[in-house]
């Protein structure tokens, strides 16, 4: 029997300017998607735009996603003018790593907007439009990070299992309604977020290849994509450790403290 594949007209991807969004955009684009990119900053989406404006197949929109009450705007606007969306890919994300003692819940705020509830304002505007249109689906990126707290990245790991609190129960909400929502794990990915990052890291994914890994995973339709799989099966044997045990392994793993 054929395996099921999605096909999509058109996909709306945020953070569309970064390292895994510019890499979903060009595979999109490249099979015949077209793509409204949303992006924060305008160079690194401008110049994404440009390597793949020969295809006329890729939309730039700016937006700071969170700022609630103007994205909400932009989203109402997107949807007048491309009311055949049917694949949002919900990418945008930070990560700012602070140590205990110079903690700013300014920074850590930042992180919840952006990583959680900005996906809520999506959810708002696009879930009508995707039930009254009768198909759709709903990609959300957290990571393996949402399965556990990590010193330093507490605020991260807290805006992830978040996403995949929303992406659980949403799913199960939905039922046999014809939208479909997924939850994306990725382990590291090379790119400047872990540059950023507090953990020790030894290997990571390739951006082109974790956005192949999330297309094809997208297209057959699985409601949870989790790669690569050795971080996949260290991260099930830390969860099933006990606290202290855990607590001394992730300490294990993390690099230097932040400033
Ligand atoms: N890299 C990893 O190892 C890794 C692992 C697991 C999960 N993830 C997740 O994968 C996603 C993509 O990460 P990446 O590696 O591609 O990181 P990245 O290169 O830093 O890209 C992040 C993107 O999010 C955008 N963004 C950040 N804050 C925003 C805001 N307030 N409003 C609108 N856009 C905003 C950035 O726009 P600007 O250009 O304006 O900053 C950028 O386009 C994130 O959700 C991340 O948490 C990454």
């Amino acid at each position: 029997m054929m395996e099921k594949q999605n096909v999509y007209t058109k996909a709306l991807v945020t953070g569309a300017g970064g390292d895994l969004g510019s890499a979903l955009c060009r595979i999109l684009v490249a099979q015949g998607t077209e793509v409204v990119a949303l992006n924060r900053s305008r160079e690194p989406l401008l110049k994404l735009v440009e390597e793949l404006g020969d295809t006329g197949k890729i939309m730039p929109y700016f937006a700071d996603v969170t700022q609630f009450e103007a994205l909400e705007q932009t989203l109402r606007d997107i949807v007048a003018e491309h009311p055949d969306i049917d694949l949002l890919v919900l990418n945008a994300g930070v990560a700012t790593p602070q140590r205990i003692e110079q903690f700013d819940w300014r920074i850590a705020r930042a992180q919840i907007d952006t990583n959680l509830t900005a996906n809520y304002i999506f959810l708002s505007v696009f879930m009508p439009q995707l039930l009254a249109q009768g198909r759709g689906q709903i990609a959300l990126v957290a990571s393996l990070g949402a399965y556990v707290g990590s010193p330093y990245g507490h605020v991260y790991n807290a805006s992830k299992a978040g996403v995949r609190m929303l992406v659980d129960g949403v799913r199960a909400e939905l039922d046999q309604r014809p939208v479909a929502i997924t939850g994306i794990y990725p382990g590291f990915i090379e790119g400047r977020m872990i540059a950023g990052s507090a953990y020790h890291v030894d290997s990571a994914v390739p951006a082109d290849e974790a956005a192949r890994i999330i297309v094809d995973g997208l297209q057959r339709g699985e409601s949870e994509i989790r790669f690569p799989e050795e971080t996949v099966a260290l991260v099930e044997r830390v969860v099933a450790m006990p606290a202290e045990e855990r607590d001394a392994t992730l300490r294990g793993i993390m690099g230097e403290a932040p400033n």
